[in-house]
């Protein structure tokens, strides 16, 4: 397929409807860039930046491509005014806030000019998102890496729930790494994919490489979602899980969890490579990761198995 345009590729001026999702110390300036330079939109984390790292980031990115990227901000970290004033100063195109209210900064960055867009896990949250002014959502269910929601409502119920919520584009998050899963979000109505896992397993991706071999070798059922209490987040079971997992078993208050979790304990797993104490965030999906690529060869892949479902959508006699 040549061309492809929908309100999503028209929204950030982008080739394929691809986002690489914004993560906790594997997306910075080289991820970001290689993808948006493939024709998707590359995202910079910057949960786990100190401001002065995320302007870093930001230029490096600027640097490296002439085409849009965009900044997730996890709206509840704690120097979130720091981080909307770097984004602004430095021309941000496209904001992926998340973890929050959209209500409290999508005003601010859209009288400025910047496209917003804001990750939910309900209909409820979708409509929120709307209300607020946001140009598109992120519908991203139970399967997906890192913090999520609640109700564990799955991708395959979310995505057309929310598309029936809400009049924005929505981009469908959660249990996507291959050509024919973005096809089946496609179909149920989403107008792009964010794909968080599979770009884990890239060569840009900063996370440390044991994290990354160690998620070309999760299995179906490998990952679970702990923490509830605190805030969920999706984990490949280890030590540090499995102590989580009894601790929640015998009933853990909130202080007891926080207490175990401790500080640091996502750096320790996803940059330093400590793959029995730390917390490795991942998604389901990643069972059908099988190697570490270059970013811009999965955007190919993606595009390239896309484009065959959609030519030969069902497998028939
Ligand atoms: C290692 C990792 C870190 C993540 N960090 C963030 C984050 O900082 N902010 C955010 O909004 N979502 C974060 N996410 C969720 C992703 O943005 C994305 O929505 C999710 O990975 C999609 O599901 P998938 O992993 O099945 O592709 C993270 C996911 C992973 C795997």
């Amino acid at each position: 397929m040549t061309e492809f345009n929908n309100r999503i590729t028209k929204l950030f001026g982008i080739k394929y409807p691809i986002i690489q999702a914004g993560m906790v110390w594997a997306s910075g300036w080289r991820l970001a860039s290689a993808v948006s330079n493939a024709g998707g939109l590359g995202i910079i984390g910057a949960g786990s930046m100190y401001p002065d790292v995320l302007r870093e980031h930001i230029r490096k990115c600027r640097a490296a491509t002439t085409l849009p990227f965009a900044v997730n901000i996890p709206l509840l970290y704690p120097d979130i005014d720091k981080h909307i004033a770097i984004i602004l100063e430095e021309k941000v195109p496209v904001v992926f806030s998340s973890a929050g209210s959209p209500k409290t900064w999508t005003t601010t960055l859209k009288e400025k000019g910047v496209v917003v867009v804001h990750v939910v896990s309900s209909s409820r949250f979708a409509r929120k998102a709307e209300d607020a002014g946001c140009d598109a959502v992120v519908a991203e269910g139970f399967e997906a890496g890192g913090h999520n929601g609640r109700e564990e409502t799955t991708s395959l119920v979310l995505i057309p729930s929310v598309v029936k919520a809400v009049n924005v584009p929505v981009i469908a998050a959660g249990g996507i790494a291959n050509g024919r899963q973005m096809f089946s979000a496609m179909a149920l109505g989403a107008e792009g994919v964010q794909m968080g896992s599979r770009f884990v397993a890239s060569e840009e991706a900063s996370s440390h490489p044991a994290f990354k071999q160690k998620i070309t070798e999760v299995q179906e059922g490998d990952t679970s979602l702990v923490l509830k209490k605190l805030t969920p987040v999706r984990l490949i079971k280890n030590e540090f899980y499995e102590r989580v997992a009894a601790a929640e078993l015998k009933g853990a208050t909130t202080l007891d969890l926080s207490n175990l979790l401790g500080q640091g304990r996502s750096k320790k797993g996803m940059f330093e490579g400590d793959l029995r104490e730390g917390e490795l965030e991942i998604g389901q999906v990643a069972c059908l990761v099988d190697d570490i690529l270059p970013a811009a060869r999965i955007v190919e892949i993606i595009w390239q198995e896309f484009s065959e479902a959609l030519a030969n959508p069902l497998r028939m006699l």
